[in-house]
């Protein structure tokens, strides 16, 4: 048997809430006012999050592990303790060879250095020589295409989710890491990029590397990684053949949740209020008819004008993919962004399939991510799936069928052939 890259023994992570969680900004973003209210009141007594609990597994040599579940499940936990970015609370966390990682946006590259400077920074702490790094920089540059190259002079700060995370994987691929740790990558970046990660990280597992791959894309987890663990409150709840583990996932549904409010953040520009999901008549609903349409209204406040604001709404299917993705902007010409209280609603019409989905939103300028909730609502549409299972849209497209013939009598006469 290979050797275990990757050995995680009977480990559980616990952060207590308002505890210094350095310069991540995801974090203070999620927890911002509650932390505050929390510490303004009781700052002793830290509320305690365990992210992860009594989690054991291996990853062998060469092999490629998927890690999937819900929000806050724990799975960047995992990948930050396995890149050893910070320790277990209890258990051990063993790995053998160089860590490479790509982690979330937000962490891996510092964001006052360049983005020349953070190649070298990220070969430097896998142990690379800089005349390594060196021979292997154009063609780092040249995986991160045309819109990064004219920026590597410029600090990560700068740049936008989609140029940082495609430097950060171009210098993930090439530098020399024996373990591979990439974090929902998947989640930023267009189609295009995506597909060129997916055939680079294959091409880490021909090339002998272990790699651990979070992802709720769950079909590229089951083509990439032989071996999923399933996630969930921090738990394992399931581990094995990743075909396996991702339908046991899908299967295990969600609990649907038609209406949430946010807690407000005064300091911000925008701050969110509500996100529901409604029925025709104007009610919360959390599951209903898939034959029904059903609106989706969002409530925020914009303090200070934004200029080019926009928001936009989206819906996945359990199997992460994305059904439904709409901008404001997309049909929106006049000026937009003036202060004041917003309702948005977006009325969808009956045309997906039955299922449990996901609603996220995102709100924010041309420029800037204000408010990102990946995982605002959850919502069921029931009904008959017809057998068939893999698709996505159910549009009742009619068919239009014409019988153009009628059997020719000659043609039937013809059996069987006369003889000559
Ligand atoms: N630095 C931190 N400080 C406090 N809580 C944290 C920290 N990192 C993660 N958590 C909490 O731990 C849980 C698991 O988070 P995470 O590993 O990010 O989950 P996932 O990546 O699956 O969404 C969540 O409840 C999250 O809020
Ligand atoms: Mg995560």
């Amino acid at each position: 048997m290979a050797e275990a890259a990757i050995q995680i023994e009977d480990v559980s992570k616990r952060y207590l809430l308002g505890e210094h969680h350095g310069a991540h900004g995801t974090l203070s973003d999620a927890f911002g006012g509650s932390v505050r209210r929390l510490l303004g009141r009781e700052p002793a007594h830290l509320p305690e999050i365990w992210s992860l609990r009594d989690v054991s597994f291996e990853v062998e040599t060469g092999q490629a592990l998927g890690v999937i579940g819900r929000n806050g499940a724990g799975k960047s936990t995992l990948l930050k303790l396995v890149t050893h970015i910070t320790e277990p609370t209890s258990g051990v966390v063993r790995t053998r060879g160089r860590v490479g990682s790509l982690l979330e946006v937000g962490t891996g590259f510092h964001p006052e250095l360049t983005g020349r400077e953070n190649v070298y920074l990220n070969g430097a702490i896998l142990g690379m020589r800089r005349s390594e790094v060196a021979q292997r920089f154009d063609e780092i540059a040249e995986f991160a295409g045309p819109q990064v190259r004219r920026f590597l002079e410029t600090p990560v700060k700068r740049y936008s989710s989609g140029m940082y995370l495609r430097l950060a994987f171009a210098v993930a691929a090439h530098l020399d890491a024996d373990i591979m740790a990439v974090d929902e990558v998947l989640a930023v970046g267009d189609a295009e990029f995506q597909r060129k990660c997916l055939g680079k990280m294959s091409s880490f597992e021909r090339e002998g590397r272990t790699i651990v791959f979070v992802s709720h894309d769950l079909s590229a987890v089951a083509k990439l990684c032989p071996t999923a663990v399933w996630l969930d409150a921090g738990r394992i709840r399931g581990y094995g053949p990743s075909r396996e583990v991702v339908d046991d996932y899908v299967a295990a549904g969600i609990t649907p949740t038609a209406e949430r409010e946010f807690s407000d953040r005064p300091d911000a520009p925008v701050a969110a209020r509500s996100a529901a999901v409604r029925s025709a008549a104007g009610n919360a609903v959390a599951s209903l008819a898939r034959d029904e349409p059903f609106t989706l209204e969002l409530r925020f406040v914009v303090r200070e004008r934004v200029a080019d604001l926009d928001f936009a709404v989206f819906m996945e299917n359990l199997r992460g993919v994305r059904v439904l993705d709409e901008a404001w902007s997309e049909t929106a010409v006049l000026e937009r962004g003036a202060p004041g209280e917003y309702v948005a609603r977006i009325s969808v019409p009956p045309v997906l399939v039955v299922g449990d989905y996901v609603v996220g939103f995102w709100v924010g300028s041309a420029y800037d991510t204000l408010i990102y909730e990946e995982e605002a609502l959850r919502l069921r549409l029931e009904g008959d799936a017809k057998g068939r299972r893999n698709r996505i849209v159910q549009l009742g497209l009619a068919w239009e069928v014409e019988r153009v013939a009628e059997p020719r009598p000659s043609a039937r006469r013809a059996e069987p052939l006369p003889r000559p």
